[in-house]
């Protein structure tokens, strides 16, 4: 097989190499062992970050009944703060969640459905998204549409596309501000504009876009945001918030029914049906704010440019490759850190599915070191590469390299 010529990063470009260097240091914990290219997936987080959630767990331990009964309330209100502060929002529209999908069964158990109601969600939303609102939809006799996307996804075709989904009976849209298989950015401040006129509440799946993107839940004009700390913004796993317009805030329901008063006896808040579901240690909660102080607007505009220049030497190096390319058509800019590339489906290929995933992802752990996510979305195979400050050109190329001998040693053994 002959060498794959790839055009690396952009010197003029990337001249902040001392600096990447330094942030890349700072994850500390990551094995040496493993080219990880999975941030979208499971983000680490920097020494720092850990450190703030030992240093809150130590808290819990010394004295259980001063920091649950007394501290936490209080330092859950500061964390929140600072979170509004990075949302450039108000702390009471918001309120610290383990993830995304807590935040996702909050709205679903909170928007009213009754028989014949219609949620609409597009085809590429994350799989548990659509389970949670297919679970609603069963309990309530709603059903739930999936809206198919346009390939080339402008803001007006989309918003096209989904407005014609639209009837008398739709209740809610649901749409990723970054989609998780398809690693695109969808332009959901026009989305919302266009739900507005037609009086449908929207609620914005963010996981990905924190950090990726600057995400302001008041300006994109939705109603309900989920999103997950410990992706893009490297906070602790477990981290994550609902933000809500206050048309919502005080009719939120928690699909976990706990004591719903403040255990530090405060005066009443919506956020105390959610800042004691049972006892667990809130640390990964409190470590949001160093996440957020570590990727402060300097580091987050390093972290966007170093991303996007090995996401660019990806696409390059995956246009080499027969039969790879872009799964989606998307001008460049509309990229950051993700990029879904397409991989051939060789006779014999079976598409992976959760917990079972793709021969490659598997053999690329196993033969090359390397940590991707693969899958199957539209019945088309695609490598979802991620990067992040710890990730070098060397580790993408690698990785380019480890999937062009795999996809040859696919074909050769289809045709033995
Ligand atoms: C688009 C999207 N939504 C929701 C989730 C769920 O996030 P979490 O597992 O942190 O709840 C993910 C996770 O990858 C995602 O990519």
């Amino acid at each position: 097989m002959p060498p794959l010529q790839i055009v690396g990063m952009d010197e003029k470009r990337s001249n902040d190499g001392m600096n990447i260097a330094a942030d890349a240091a700072q994850f500390t914990q990551l094995d040496p062992d493993c080219v990880y290219l999975n941030h979208g997936s499971f983000g680490p987080s920097p020494q720092l970050v850990n450190d703030a959630r030992e240093y809150w767990s130590r808290r819990l331990e010394r004295q259980p009944m001063q920091f649950f009964c007394r501290d936490m309330e209080s330092e859950l209100d500061h964390a929140a703060e600072v979170l509004a502060g990075f949302l450039n929002t108000r702390p009471d529209r918001v309120v610290l969640l383990n993830n995304a999908t807590m935040a996702m069964n909050v709205v679903a158990a909170t928007v009213p459905l009754q028989h014949g109601d219609r949620v609409l969600l597009t085809d590429h939303e994350y799989g548990a998204v659509r389970n949670i609102w297919s679970a609603r939809c069963r309990s309530t006799g709603a059903f739930s549409d999936s809206v198919v996307l346009p390939d080339r996804l402008t803001e007006a075709d989309c918003c096209a596309a989904i407005e014609e989904r639209i009837t008398a009976q739709t209740k809610l849209l649901v749409i990723s501000h970054v989609t998780s298989a398809t690693a695109c950015i969808l332009p959901v401040k026009a989305v919302c504009a266009m739900a507005r006129k037609h009086r449908i509440p929207v609620c914005i799946d963010g996981p990905h876009a924190l950090s990726m993107l600057d995400v302001c839940p008041e300006d994109i004009g939705c109603d309900f945001y989920c999103a997950s700390g410990h992706k893009w913004l490297c906070g602790a796993f477990g981290s994550g918030f609902l933000w809500a317009h206050p048309r919502w805030t005080s009719k939120l329901v928690s699909p976990i029914v706990s004591w719903g008063g403040s255990i530090a006896g405060r005066a009443p808040s919506w956020k105390d049906r959610f800042q004691w579901l049972g006892t667990s240690d809130p640390a990964a909660l409190l470590a949001l704010s160093s996440a957020i102080e570590f990727m402060n607007p300097e580091r987050t505009a390093r972290f966007r440019n170093h991303a996007n220049q090995l996401i660019q030497v990806a696409i390059r190096g995956f246009a080499q490759i027969s039969g790879c390319g872009p799964l989606l058509s998307q001008p460049a800019d509309d990229l950051v850190s993700m990029v879904s590339l397409e991989l051939p489906a060789t006779p014999g290929w079976k598409p992976g599915y959760h917990g079972h995933p793709d021969a490659i992802q598997t053999l690329l752990r196993q033969r090359h070191g390397i940590e991707v996510l693969t899958g199957s979305w539209n019945q088309r195979r695609f490598l979802r590469l991620s990067a992040h400050l710890y990730n070098t050109e060397q580790q993408v190329l690698r990785c380019v390299e480890a999937v062009s001998q795999l996809l040859a040693d696919e074909r050769s053994d289809a045709v033995d």
